[in-house]
């Protein structure tokens, strides 16, 4: 996204991203399958308890509240369909150690309201619209079950940006814009600079395992 903030087409996910991924991350990603999962599973877990603690923070917001409701359940599916196609392709379940892109740009949301109910709005906006963006990118080049999956989920984080960009401008009418364009520039930061490991929302590994 190179334009005014102010004049996003909020429709699409990927309008709201500074930088695309990187081709080199896709592909990084497709020689480590087994942990890319592992991680996604994660990522779904998360996105489910990142919604309700949402709902826990600002219970006097009762729309917030009824959409986090149906998207956590929708997150908590997502996880049972990816334990799903890890069992069929047999990738074990292990423990991983988080990637830097939740915990820095967690860093970056503001420590007291209005600003931070304003704040975790937009990185929901921007992690879905990530998601989004990378489950279509990865879809055409998985083998058939996994690709009509991730085709899928790209249309639902797609769903799940629309509604948490939504709820953030409601939140903040005229303050969006600006805190949109610094929190969109950490995230592409993120995903797009060389990482140390591989994660679905890291950047492309620094070094290529030989
Ligand atoms: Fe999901
Ligand atoms: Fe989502």
């Amino acid at each position: 996204m190179n334009g005014t903030p102010g004049i996003l087409a909020p429709e699409s996910a990927a309008s709201i991203l500074r930088a695309p991924t990187p081709a080199a991350w896709v592909d990084d990603a497709l020689d480590q399958l087994p942990e890319l999962l592992q991680d996604h599973a994660n990522c779904e877990k998360k996105a489910a308890s990142t919604a309700l603690a949402l709902m826990f923070a600002y219970p006097e917001d009762r729309a917030l509240g009824a959409a986090l409701s149906r998207l956590a359940r929708e997150e908590l599916r997502h996880f049972e369909q990816v334990t799903r196609a890890m069992a069929a392709l047999e990738v074990p379940y292990v423990r991983q150690r988080p990637g830097r892109y939740a915990q820095r740009l967690r860093a970056a949301v503001a420590t007291s309201d209005p600003a931070r109910k304003l704040d975790l709005l937009l990185t929901g906006a921007l992690i879905e619209a990530r998601s989004a963006e990378r489950f279509g990118l990865l879809a055409p080049r998985l083998p058939p079950p996994l690709a009509r999956l991730y085709a899928d989920l790209a249309g639902a984080e797609a769903r799940h940006f629309t509604l948490y960009f939504g709820f953030a401008r409601d939140a903040a009418p005229r303050e969006w814009a600006m805190r949109l364009a610094a929190l969109a520039l950490q995230e592409a930061q993120l995903a797009t600079e060389p990482d140390v490991v591989l994660r679905f929302h890291s950047g492309p590994l620094r070094v290529r395992p030989g």
